[in-house]
């Protein structure tokens, strides 16, 4: 990925209603210190406690509020004032905004520009802590993860409410250094744009119970990495996810699944795509049984001898040699990941051929402990494919990432649309 300076770039600002809205007022002034430009759209409610006066000043541009005019609108309609910016920055986003947002409603300026946006969206809430816990913004919160939208989680301490706890807007800093990496990261290459990519990631978990279930140690790191930087390419990304503490990257759709045969299903509902990448570590088996209810400790072994018991497992379905031997909608290309703990590169070259995918990404997960691939920040890959194999320098799963997107563009370039 190409990283360009933040500098000369444009942030749209959306100041919500909250006593946090003061805080903007230095978030503008240090963004413009970083040579970036910054637009803002002024709620009624936000415009309770910051003056559009205040804004306009340390902005130096004129400030949107929902007395826009008919004469604003011919000069800067809502559609441009959404698309013109690099980012869009929801700070403070209340519970109410979110709301909004998750639902599509847009009888404000801010939430039709919201709307009508095609730019990435960041947004730092701050409200009460019951609030910020409540099941409604949970549930406004996933959807709007889900959307793509980057939340700037807040942090915990005293609230303006005179509580504690959660809901807290992030520290300035925190927002100022994830626009500017979001800004630095925006790339200008584009090369994607147009074609639909699938991802799949993280583990699966397959149940035996209501609450026990087979797993394993993927995190979703280089999945969802993947993900991101195909997105900052311009693809369309859907990442189907299986169980992980991530965030949904920026501009990607996700859909969350839990064992083997939903991602399956997600994958078909999912086709046609241009490419896929099954980053995901699908168990190979499930229980042949799930119970209804929880499963009891129901023999007794003679004295001294230790319990022992059973559990059927049944094949799960491999979706990455039935997305590469689909009969109607065969991915032009489809990769494939090796993680193996043994005899790398021959059991990737069988997966190769046995699977009938474009490419195998091999890595070796034999090493647990600080510096382990599965759960870690770093990654070795060798990528075999029909025509040899190439072995990459380690490196963080983020460059690994921008590098391998960079390949696929390059490879889907060079195929017909
Ligand atoms: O056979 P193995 O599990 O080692 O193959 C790994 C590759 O196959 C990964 O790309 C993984 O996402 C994919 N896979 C799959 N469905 C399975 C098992 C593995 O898509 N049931």
């Amino acid at each position: 990925m190409t990283t360009v300076s933040a500098s000369g770039k444009r942030v749209l600002l959306i100041i919500g209603g909250g006593i946090a809205a003061y805080k903007c007022l230095d978030l503008i002034r240090r963004l413009k210190e970083h040579g970036i430009g910054v637009r803002c759209i002024l709620t009624t409610a936000g415009a309770e406690f910051v003056t559009p006066l205040a804004v306009s000043s340390l902005s130096a541009e004129k400030v949107y509020t929902d007395l826009f005019s008919l004469t604003d609108e011919a000069e800067m309609g809502h559609i441009r004032l959404s698309r013109e910016a690099d980012l869009v920055l929801v700070a403070p986003a209340t519970a109410d905004l979110m709301a909004k947002m998750a639902h599509g409603l847009a009888n404000d300026l801010a939430s039709t520009a919201l709307l009508a946006t095609d730019k990435p969206v960041y947004i730092a809430p701050s409200m009460n802590s019951q609030m910020w816990t409540h099941p409604a913004t949970r549930r406004n919160l996933e959807t709007l993860q889900n959307d793509g939208i980057t939340i700037i989680p807040p942090g915990e301490g005293d609230l303006a409410c005179g509580e504690v706890g959660a809901g807290r807007l992030a520290e300035v800093q925190d927002i100022l250094s994830t626009v500017l990496q979001a800004l630095k990261h925006d790339n200008p290459l584009q090369d994607l744009r147009g074609r639909k990519v699938l991802v799949t990631a993280g583990p699966t978990h397959e149940p035996m119970d209501p609450v026990r279930f087979i797993a394993n140690r993927s995190s979703g790191k280089q999945g969802y990495a993947l993900a991101a930087a195909l997105a900052a390419r311009g693809a369309d990304v859907t990442l189907i996810s299986g169980p992980t503490m991530l965030d949904c990257p920026p501009n990607v759709t996700r859909v969350n699944v839990e064992t083997a045969q939903q991602m399956q299903t997600a994958c078909a509902e999912t086709l046609p795509v241009d490419a896929a990448l099954c980053v995901a570590a699908v168990a190979d088996w499930r229980p042949a049984q799930r119970a209804t209810q929880k499963n009891k400790k129901s023999f007794a072994p003679a004295a001294g001898e230790e319990q022992k018991t059973q559990i059927d497992l049944v094949e799960n379905p491999d979706i990455l040699a039935w997305l590469s031997q689909h009969e109607h909608h065969r991915p032009s290309l489809v990769i494939g990941f090796a993680a193996e703990t043994e005899d790398l590169l021959q059991h990737a070259a069988d997966k190769l051929a046995r699977k009938g995918c474009d490419w195998i990404i091999a890595n070796d997960v034999s090493h647990v402990g600080d510096d382990a691939v599965m759960g870690g920040d770093n990654n070795q890959i060798t990528i075999l494919h029909r025509d040899g194999q190439d072995k990459w320098p380690r490196s963080s799963k983020t460059v690994i990432a921008e590098k391998l997107a960079a390949r696929i563009a390059a490879q889907l370039g060079a195929m017909p649309e």
